[in-house]
C-alpha cells in the first residue's frame, strides 16, 4: 500500500502540480509562438475538452479502482474485463515515457535554475536581443554548469518522491501549488499594467487558420497529453492515491481546467512582455523564455525583481510535475516486494539522471541548428514521447475503458448510475476520442514525414 492523499483537495493540487509544469509555461507558449497563435490555440483547447479531459477521466478511474501502480493496475483491470495481461504495456510503455521526458525535463529545469540567479545578478537590465541570446548560448556550452542544475534537480525530485505519497508528493503540491498560483497572478497583472496587452491576446486569440498544418495540429494534440500529464500513467498513479470518496468527474475536471487556465495566464503573461519590447519575436522557439523575455524584463521597471520571480516559478512548476514522472515506475518497483521506497526513488532517479546527462552531452546546442537550442537528442525525446508514445497510451486507454471494462464498474467509479452526462462522455470515450487521436497521429506522422 502506497498511503492516500489527505483530501480530495490533496489529490486536486497534486495532480495540478503534474499537470501545471515546463508544459504550461516553457512549452506552451513557444510552441504557440512557432506555430502561429490563435488556431493553434483552439485546436489545442478544442483537444483538451473532446480528447484530454474525457481520457482523464478514464485513467484516473482505472487507477482508483485498482490501486496500484499502474502496471499492475492494468493487469488488475486486465483480469476484471477477462483480458491478457498484455494490456499492461500500457503501464510499461509509460515508465518508459516517463524516464524519457524527465530526461529532458530535468535539464530544462536546470536551465530555469541557472536564470533565477542570472536574473537577480541584473544581467539582463538593459540587453538587447542579440546579447541575451549570447548569455544563452554560452550557458549551453557550459556543460559542467548544466549538469549541476540538472543534477541538483533530480535530487529535488528524489527527495520529494522518497518521502512518500503523503509526506512529500501531497505535502509539497498543497505547499507549492499556491505559492505558484499567487505569483503568476502578480506576473499576469504585471503583463497587464507594463506590458502590451493587447497584443499579446491578439496574438493567442486571433483564430486565423491560414498557418496550421496537419502536424501542426499533432502538436497540438500531443501537448494536451503533454500538459495534462497524460497517457503515461502519471496520473493513474496518482488516481490510486485517491480517496474512495467524492466525484471524480468534477475532480478531473478541475484538474484539467486549473491546468488550462495556468497555460493561457502564462500566454497572457509572456506574450504582452515580448510585444512590449521593440525587435522581438513570438515564434522564437524553445529560447522564447530564456533569451526574448530576459530582454524583455531587462526593459522593465522591477525586470530584476519580476525576472527573478518568474524563474522562481518555472522551477517550482517544474519539480511538482518531475516527481510525477517517476513515481509510476517507483511504485511498481515497491510493488515488487523487492524494493523500499528511498532505494526504489533512487533507482530511477539515477536512470533518470543519465538521460539527463546524455542529453547535455550528446548536443552541440546551438550548432546543429542555427537558433534553435535543441539537437537531436533533445528532439527526438520531445517528439517520441509526446507525440507518439503519450497520444498511444491515451488512445489505449481510452479504449479499454470504453470497450472493454464493465459497464457497470465504470458507472459506479463514476457514481453515475443515473447521470445523464455518463452516456455523453462514454460516446467520447468510445468513439470521438480514439478517432481524432488516430486521423491525427496518423495524418501528422504522415506529414512529417513525407
Ligand atoms: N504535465 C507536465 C507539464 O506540463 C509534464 C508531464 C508530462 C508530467 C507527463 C507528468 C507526465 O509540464
Amino acid at each position: 500500500m502506497h498511503g492516500v492523499w489527505s483530501s480530495r483537495w490533496t489529490f486536486i493540487l497534486a495532480a495540478t502540480g503534474s499537470a501545471v509544469g515546463l508544459g504550461n509555461i516553457w512549452k506552451f507558449p513557444y510552441i504557440t509562438g512557432e506555430n502561429g497563435g490563435g488556431a493553434f490555440v483552439l485546436v489545442y483547447l478544442v483537444c483538451i475538452a473532446l480528447v484530454g479531459i474525457p481520457i482523464m477521466m478514464a485513467e484516473v478511474l482505472i487507477g482508483r479502482r485498482a490501486r496500484m501502480s499502474p502496471i499492475n493496475a492494468m493487469k488488475y483491470a486486465a483480469d476484471e474485463a477477462a483480458l491478457p495481461h498484455a494490456w499492461a504495456a500500457i503501464g510499461w510503455m509509460g515508465v518508459l515515457a516517463g524516464l524519457m521526458i524527465i530526461s529532458f525535463y530535468s535539464v530544462v529545469a536546470g536551465w530555469a535554475i541557472q536564470y533565477i540567479f542570472t536574473a537577480a545578478s541584473g544581467t539582463f537590465t538593459g540587453i538587447t536581443g542579440e546579447s541575451a541570446g549570447g548569455v544563452f548560448a554560452n550557458f549551453l556550452q557550459s556543460k559542467g554548469t548544466l549538469l549541476l542544475w540538472h543534477s541538483l534537480f533530480m535530487v529535488m525530485t528524489l527527495g520529494v518522491v522518497a518521502a512518500g505519497v503523503t509526506r512529500g508528493l501531497g505535502a509539497v503540491a498543497r505547499v507549492l501549488m499556491p505559492v505558484l498560483f499567487v505569483m503568476l497572478a502578480l506576473l499576469l497583472v504585471y503583463a497587464v499594467i507594463k506590458g502590451n496587452f493587447s497584443a499579446g491576446f491578439a496574438f493567442l486569440f486571433d483564430f486565423k487558420f491560414d498557418k496550421l498544418t496537419w502536424s501542426g495540429v499533432l502538436k497540438a494534440l500531443g501537448h494536451a497529453f503533454f500538459t495534462l500529464s497524460l497517457g503515461m500513467g502519471a496520473i493513474m498513479a496518482y488516481g490510486a492515491y485517491m480517496p474512495a470518496q467524492g466525484s471524480l468527474a468534477k475532480t478531473v475536471i478541475t484538474v484539467g481546467v486549473l491546468d488550462t487556465v495556468v497555460a493561457l495566464v502564462a500566454g497572457l503573461a509572456i506574450f504582452p512582455i515580448v510585444f512590449a519590447a521593440p525587435g522581438l519575436e513570438p515564434s522564437a522557439g524553445p529560447g522564447l523564455m530564456f533569451i526574448s523575455l530576459p530582454v524583455a524584463f531587462g526593459g522593465m521597471p522591477f525586470g530584476v525583481l519580476f525576472g527573478a520571480l518568474f524563474f522562481v516559478l518555472v522551477t517550482i512548476a517544474a519539480w511538482s510535475s518531475a516527481v510525477s514522472l517517476i513515481e509510476p515506475g517507483v511504485a511498481w518497483l515497491i510493488e515488487s516486494g523487492k524494493f523500499s521506497r528511498a532505494t526504489a526513488t533512487s533507482l530511477l532517479s539515477g536512470v533518470a539522471w543519465l538521460g539527463g546527462v546524455a542529453c547535455i552531452y550528446s548536443n552541440n546546442w546551438l550548432e546543429d541548428k542555427p537558433g534553435g537550442v535543441f539537437s537531436f537528442v533533445f528532439e527526438s525525446l520531445d517528439f517520441l514521447t509526446s507525440q507518439v508514445m503519450l497520444p498511444l497510451g491515451g488512445l489505449l486507454i481510452a479504449l479499454f475503458v470504453g470497450w472493454f471494462m464493465r459497464r457497470a464498474i465504470v458507472q459506479s467509479e463514476l457514481d453515475a448510475e443515473e447521470h445523464p452526462l455518463f452516456d455523453i462522455w462514454l460516446f467520447v470515450v468510445r468513439w470521438l476520442s480514439p478517432l481524432l487521436v488516430i486521423i491525427v497521429l496518423i495524418a501528422g506522422l504522415v506529414e512529417k514525414f513525407q
